[in-house]
């Protein structure tokens, strides 16, 4: 990470932000008008110039757009990858879900949860642990199994029964492959009581064609880390459109963990 310039104080001293600075959060804050996004793009102009790997998460679009036209001018020696969620045409895909090559899976699941609850307005996992159970189970199955996000419907439809027989059997992490089994021994209405609360939550993604066809691109998907470590840019458009609802461009970064 590197330090950034962001101009003058009162006394005509350069004002930068340091590199612990930066490890921080930062609010900006401001009245309309006041020149907050402004601000925002200046920074980021600052990292494009000094080649530092970023992220840029975008529910209005605008500085996605002013980005994205100043990089086509000034940045030439990079991958800048545009994620733009909020239009059919993008077509590079993006899975949440995707297993990290360090580290337990179990750890995964657990951030992913967390973003989840968190996203979803829930405080914490102990109020709501059937939804918790159930996020686990899917989860895990997901992470260990590389699926993306349009299989998940296989795992919460009581009907698609020997699907999951077939994924349950090759689970390496034997407790969760035991609660799995518990779960499928149940009746129609016992496992909709058990999966109910996470049905209805996932069930907005589901029906997303745009995220469907995004989340659901097998092999080369983004790898948030390599972005970082290698300098590259990430722009990402969650505007609400025609295509991509306000809710769901909100939610489709809360499975990253
Ligand atoms: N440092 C600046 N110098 C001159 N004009 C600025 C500056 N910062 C912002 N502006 C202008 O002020 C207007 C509002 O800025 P903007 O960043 O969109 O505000 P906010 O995001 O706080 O609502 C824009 O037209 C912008 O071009
Ligand atoms: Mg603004």
């Amino acid at each position: 990470m590197k330090s950034l310039h962001l101009g003058f104080d009162a006394r005509d001293k350069p004002l930068r932000l340091t590199i612990e600075d930066r490890k921080t959060h930062m609010h900006v804050i401001g009245s309309s008008g006041s020149g907050k996004s402004k601000f925002l793009e200046w920074m980021i102009r600052g990292d494009l110039r000094n080649c530092q790997g970023f992220a840029l998460l975008d529910p209005h679009g605008t500085l996605y757009h002013e980005v994205l036209q100043y990089s086509a001018h000034h940045v030439l020696d990079r991958e800048i990858i545009l994620l733009n969620l909020s239009q059919p045409t993008s077509v590079i895909g993006f899975n949440p879900f995707q297993r990290s090559g360090i580290g337990d899976v179990s750890v995964q699941v657990d951030r992913r949860i967390s973003a989840t609850m968190h996203a979803w307005d829930i405080p914490n996992t102990d109020q709501t642990p059937t939804l918790a159970r159930t996020l686990r189970l899917i989860y895990t199955v997901m992470l260990e199994m590389n699926l993306g996000l349009p299989q998940v419907a296989h795992l919460i439809d009581f009907n698609a029964g020997d699907i999951r027989n077939h994924l349950i059997d090759q689970l390496t992490t034997p407790l969760v492959q035991k609660e799995w089994r518990e779960l499928q021994s149940l009746r129609a209405r016992d496992w909709r009581d058990e999966t109910l609360s996470a049905k209805n939550r996932l069930f907005k993604f589901l029906t997303s064609p745009t995220l469907g066809r995004i989340m659901g691109v097998q092999g080369r998907t983004l790898d948030l880390q390599e972005i970082m470590d290698q300098g590259k840019v990430l722009l990402v458009n969650l505007a609400p459109s025609d295509y991509l609802s306000h809710e769901n461009g909100e939610g489709v970064w809360s499975f990253t963990g």
